[in-house]
């Protein structure tokens, strides 16, 4: 088999984020943000980010300004813009940068507008209002208010107004039909007053693809970009590829007697003579300690046995006799005719996509195909 030097690594399939990119374009008929925060849900920030562009996102979204101005030293041609909250003192630079950020409340803006006057540019912003979510966003109620005066402050420009979904997953409740009615009055606010500006948005993977009329003229799609789907309810149209693979290698292969325990404290103790692995996936790469852990060796499902350790864990090799040192184990992704989804290890960790692939180590290299 041949070896990468590597004993712990993430692949990314950069042709499967373009393709999941260039079908939400076709999908939704708008400009795509590419919402690549948290290092593009673990995948890595730059290359993923330049699949997305390439494939035609014309926009990145980021949750912090660091990831924002990383792009922009990358010289990607898409506007990045920052989603949640920015402190005041790093306008000027945004601003200089060309960096969007996100304002919602009167205090923090008036201390942007002081700032950005200093890049001597324009700092575009972002409207962001709470139309139900309970997060970040102004009231929505006396938003015509608040978009008008936001644009009467020296140095910003109103680029944007945009709202977040809280249910778009779970289609059928009624959470986000209300959460759009208060959108659309408060746009039609704005219409009246001639204070539309030119980009609307409120929809995530799951709003984009369930809720036609939320995508307005831009969509912001994140975990559909990755082909993770938004969550069992809201499952993604089967075409649409899972960028990230995980993998690692065997340490070791040996037989142990009956009744050796196995890892820190014993969890497990052998039955019979067995054949233990041992791989090197720990808990400092992202891979839990909890049971019913599994993974692929030769194209076979096994199990880890005993507590995962910082650095590494065990596996039951029985079923795979013909295993050795130097193979390679998939703890994400697919073996010959076997896979190992994220949704499955998000079931076995009780968790959901986003949190297994954005905890993924940072220890762990990403590798591009
Ligand atoms: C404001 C905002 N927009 C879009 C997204 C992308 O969401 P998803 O990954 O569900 O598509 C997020 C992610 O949480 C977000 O916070």
């Amino acid at each position: 088999m041949h070896s990468n030097g590597q004993t712990n690594w993430i692949e990314v399939d950069l042709g499967a984020i373009r393709h999941n990119v260039r079908r939400l374009r076709e999908i939704s008929g708008v400009e795509v943000m590419a919402v690549v925060k948290a290092n593009a849900y673990g995948h890595g920030l730059v290359d993923a980010s330049r699949a997305a562009v390439e494939a035609g996102a014309t926009w990145l979204g980021v949750a912090r300004i660091d990831e924002a101005l990383a792009l922009v030293r990358e010289g990607l041609h898409a506007r990045p813009i920052v989603l949640g909250y920015t402190e005041p003192e790093r306008a000027a630079e945004a601003a200089a940068a060309g960096v969007r950020l996100a304002v919602y409340e009167r205090e923090v803006a008036q201390a942007y507008s002081r700032c950005a006057g200093q890049a001597g540019q324009p700092l575009f912003v972002h409207a962001k209002f709470d139309t139900g979510m309970g997060r970040l966003g102004h009231s929505p109620q006396d938003g015509v208010e608040f978009v008008r005066w936001l644009g009467g402050q020296p140095g910003l420009q109103v680029e944007g107004v945009f709202t977040h979904l809280a249910e778009a997953d779970e289609p059928h409740k009624p959470t986000t039909l209300s959460q759009l009615a208060r959108f659309e009055a408060l746009l039609a606010g704005l219409d009246a007053a001639g204070l539309r500006p030119q980009y609307i948005h409120a929809a995530n993977s799951a709003g984009t693809l369930n809720f036609p009329q939320a995508r307005y003229n831009l969509v912001r799609p994140g975990i559909a970009v990755f082909g993770l789907q938004p969550s069992e309810t809201s499952p993604l149209p089967p075409d649409f590829r899972p960028a990230l693979s995980w993998k690692a290698r065997l340490a070791s292969v040996k037989m142990l007697p009956p009744g050796h325990g196995i890892g820190y404290n014993f969890k497990y103790f052998t039955s019979r003579e067995e054949r233990i692995g041992v791989v090197t996936v720990g808990y400092a790469d992202g891979f839990r300690r909890r049971p019913g852990n599994q993974a692929l060796v030769r194209g076979k499902r096994v199990n880890v046995v005993g507590g995962v350790c910082m650095d590494q864990c065990m596996l039951q090799l029985d079923g795979v006799p013909e295993a050795q040192i130097g193979d390679e184990v998939v703890l994400i992704g697919q073996q010959g005719s076997e896979s190992i989804t994220a949704e499955e290890v998000a079931r076995r960790w009780e968790t959901i996509d986003y949190e297994v692939v954005c905890g993924l180590g940072a220890r762990v290299p990403r590798v591009y195909r």
